[in-house]
């Protein structure tokens, strides 16, 4: 019987696995039997989680993937595991008006977000397509299919792994490789507090890595959460300009606390 760990098993190297999304994603994976590769800085964090899983073989690799030396030590710390799937989670997001947050900021959630994942889908891209089966989970967002106000470089971000993964899935699709972009709503999780964001209707990690695994295969993008479904039927026939007017009305409701509070990440 095909089972998602015969697809893409028996390694996953999962980003952002000390918290939020990626956790749950590492957690979900490792119920179905797959053996982890778990990425992100927090060493403890990952350790802890390692302590967890004890059903299965799990590998701790703490890297800044803002770093060329941390995406060289991910390449160099997998190469003797049969590595079938890429959950690519690390990320974070800023808010607030562009021109008034730290210029570094912007620039290392760019490497983070952008030039991490674009490094490692093409180290582990070529693996899998070498074994002729895998698969690659990007994590976009609500927010990738417009412009935002208050939150525009994030939502650039978002928008780039949104793009990439759509035409990736056609160059890799008929090699065997899946790929897939999920693009959730406000999620419950270290995000908003780093963002200085304020979520209501968030919903869970697990909702997210659950429905994002069921997708994996059988579609090019997924939306977890009910909001990101709400959002994505009642934008639907807007025009370009409309979806950016009320997704920056939704990023104001997220960030109207700043006001009172001012933040700088
Ligand atoms: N939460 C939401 O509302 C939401 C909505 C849509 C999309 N997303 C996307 O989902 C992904 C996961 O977010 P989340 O909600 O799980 O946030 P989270 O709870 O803050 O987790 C982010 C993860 O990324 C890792 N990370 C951040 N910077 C890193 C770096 N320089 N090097 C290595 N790892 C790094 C963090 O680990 P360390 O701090 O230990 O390095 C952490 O494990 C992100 O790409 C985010 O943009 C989130």
């Amino acid at each position: 019987m095909t089972t998602r760990l015969t697809t893409y098993g028996p390694w996953a190297v999962v980003t952002g696995a000390s918290d939020g999304i990626g956790r749950a994603f590492a957690r979900a994976l490792a119920k179905e039997g797959f053996k982890l590769v778990l990425v992100a800085r927090r060493r403890q964090a990952l350790e802890s989680l390692a302590k967890e899983l004890t059903s299965t073989e799990v590998r701790v690799v703490d890297v800044d993937l803002a770093t060329g030396e941390g995406l060289a030590r991910v390449e160099a710390e997998t190469r003797d595991l049969d590595v079938g799937l890429l959950v690519a989670s690390a990320g974070f997001g800023t808010s607030g008006a562009f021109l008034d947050n730290a210029r570094e900021a912007e620039l290392s959630m760019i490497d983070v977000n952008c030039r991490a994942v674009a490094a490692l889908t093409h180290a582990f891209g070529h693996r899998l397509v070498k074994r002729g089966r895998g698969g690659l989970v990007l994590l976009s967002s609500l927010v990738a299919f417009q412009g935002v106000r208050h939150a525009a470089n994030y939502a650039a971000t978002k928008a780039w792994v949104q793009a990439f993964a759509e035409g990736l899935a056609l160059e890799l699709g008929p090699l065997g490789v899946d790929v897939l972009a999920c693009a959730p709503g406000p999620v419950r999780s270290g995000f908003g507090a780093r963002a200085n964001m304020q979520m209501s209707m968030a919903a869970t990690p697990d909702v997210v890595a659950n429905a994002t695994l069921a997708a994996l295969g059988r579609s090019g993008t997924v939306r977890p959460g009910f909001l990101s479904k709400l959002l994505e039927w009642s934008l639907m026939f807007l025009p370009r300009w409309g979806r950016v007017r009320v997704m920056s009305l939704v990023m104001g409701g997220m960030t109207k606390h700043q006001a009172l509070t001012p933040h700088r990440s």
